[in-house]
C-alpha cells in the first residue's frame, strides 16, 4: 500500500494480469458461432466512440441515469445512509459518482478498476475537486476473485454500480457478480445499481443504431484493433455494423456481419466467413424493474427503493443487504 501524504489518497495494487488480446481473439473466432468479448472495445479510440456514443440524441441511458442521479440524490442518499464507504467496481473515471458526493458526504471512496493507469489519473483529479474525500484506490479486475482491503470496515459498505454495466453480463453471471458484491459489502451493506428497462423496440434499436454513425465505428474498432495490434487483414469495408432487440432474450444483440464469402488473416491464423455470417460482440440484457429486483434477491439483497424517470426508460435501484 502507498500513501499520498498531500491528500486522503491510499492505493492498493492486486496487479491484476491484463487480458491476453490475442488468444482470446483466436478463441473466439474459432468458436460457432464466432465471438469476441465486449471488453475488448474499450482501447483508447474506443473508450473515445463510448465518451461519444453517451452525447448522441438516440443513445438515452447515461445522460437519463446522470438526470435521474441529480434529481433523486437527497432520496439517494438517505437510502445509502450516512457516513458509508462506497465501493464502485469498474470506476474508470469516476464522473458519475461526483454527483453524489457532496449529498451523500460518505465517510470513504473506494474505487475498482483494472487500468491503473486510468484510476490514478481519475484519482487526481477527484482528490483535487473533494480534498475531503478519503479515497481508497484499488486496481483490480473485479470480474475475477472479487476481494477488497480491509479499508474502514467500521463504516458500512455501498456498491456503486452505473451505467448499466450489468446489462454487459449473462443473467447467471450477474446473479455471480452481485452475489459477490453482497459478500464484500457485508450484512449491513447495500447496493445502488443502474439498470436499463424494458421499452418499445424502437427506442432501443435506435439507440444502438445511431443516424451518425457512432455506435458502427465503435463496433468496428474491434477489427480496427485487431489489424493494428494483431497483425491482421480485416477489410473493413466488407463486415457491416448490426445491432438488433432480440425481445424472446430480453437483449441487444451486436454483431458485425461480414458482406461476403471471405478468409481474414490475423497472425500465423487463417478464418473463413461465410456470407452473412457474424462475429458476436455484445449483448445487452434489459430488464422489467420487477425482474431485476427478482434477480438481485436471490442474490442476498432486499429492493428498497427505485427511482426512475418519467418515461420508464432507466431505473436506479437501492438495495439493502437481506
Ligand atoms: C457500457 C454496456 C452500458 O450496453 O449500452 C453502447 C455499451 N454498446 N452502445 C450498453 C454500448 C453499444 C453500453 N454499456
Amino acid at each position: 500500500m502507498h500513501t499520498n501524504s498531500a491528500t486522503n489518497l491510499t492505493f492498493t495494487d492486486y496487479h491484476p494480469v491484463p487480458a491476453d488480446f490475442y488468444e482470446e481473439i483466436v478463441a473466439g473466432l474459432n468458436q460457432t458461432p464466432k465471438r469476441i468479448a465486449p471488453k475488448f472495445f474499450y482501447d483508447a479510440r474506443g473508450s473515445q466512440l463510448f465518451e461519444a456514443i453517451c452525447d448522441l440524441p438516440e443513445y438515452y441511458p447515461t445522460r437519463i441515469e446522470k438526470k435521474i442521479l441529480m434529481d433523486h440524490v437527497d432520496a439517494i442518499s438517505k437510502a445509502m445512509g450516512p457516513h458509508c464507504c462506497i465501493i464502485e467496481p469498474g470506476s474508470g473515471s469516476s464522473d458519475k459518482v461526483r454527483l453524489l458526493l457532496d449529498a451523500v458526504n460518505p465517510r470513504g471512496y473506494m474505487p475498482l478498476e483494472i487500468s491503473k493507469h486510468h484510476l490514478l489519473a481519475a484519482m487526481d483529479r477527484l482528490t483535487q475537486d473533494f480534498p475531503w474525500l478519503d479515497v481508497h484506490a484499488v486496481c483490480i479486475d473485479f470480474t475475477g476473485d472479487l476481494t477488497v482491503p480491509d479499508h474502514q470496515d467500521d463504516a458500512h459498505r455501498v456498491a456503486f454500480f452505473p451505467g448499466s454495466s450489468i446489462g454487459n453480463f449473462e443473467p447467471v453471471d450477474a446473479m455471480r457478480f452481485l452475489r459477490d458484491l453482497r459478500a464484500v459489502v457485508g450484512d449491513d451493506g447495500g447496493l445502488l445499481i443502474g439498470v436499463d428497462l424494458k421499452k418499445d423496440e424502437a427506442t432501443l434499436n435506435a439507440a444502438y443504431n445511431d443516424a451518425a454513425g457512432v455506435t458502427a465505428d465503435f463496433n468496428k474498432n474491434l477489427l480496427v484493433r485487431i489489424n493494428a495490434e494483431l497483425d491482421g487483414d480485416f477489410d473493413l469495408e466488407m463486415f457491416r455494423h448490426w445491432a438488433f432487440y432480440n425481445a424472446d432474450a430480453g437483449r441487444i444483440e451486436m454483431h458485425l456481419v461480414s458482406e461476403c464469402a471471405q478468409a481474414v488473416r490475423i497472425g500465423a491464423h487463417t478464418f473463413s466467413f461465410s456470407e452473412g455470417e457474424t462475429i458476436h460482440t455484445e449483448n445487452s440484457y434489459k430488464y422489467t424493474v420487477r425482474e431485476f429486483q427478482d434477480l438481485a434477491r436471490a442474490t442476498g439483497f432486499r429492493p428498497v427503493e427505485t427511482w426512475t424517470d418519467t418515461n420508464d426508460l432507466f431505473s436506479l435501484q437501492y438495495f439493502a443487504a437481506a
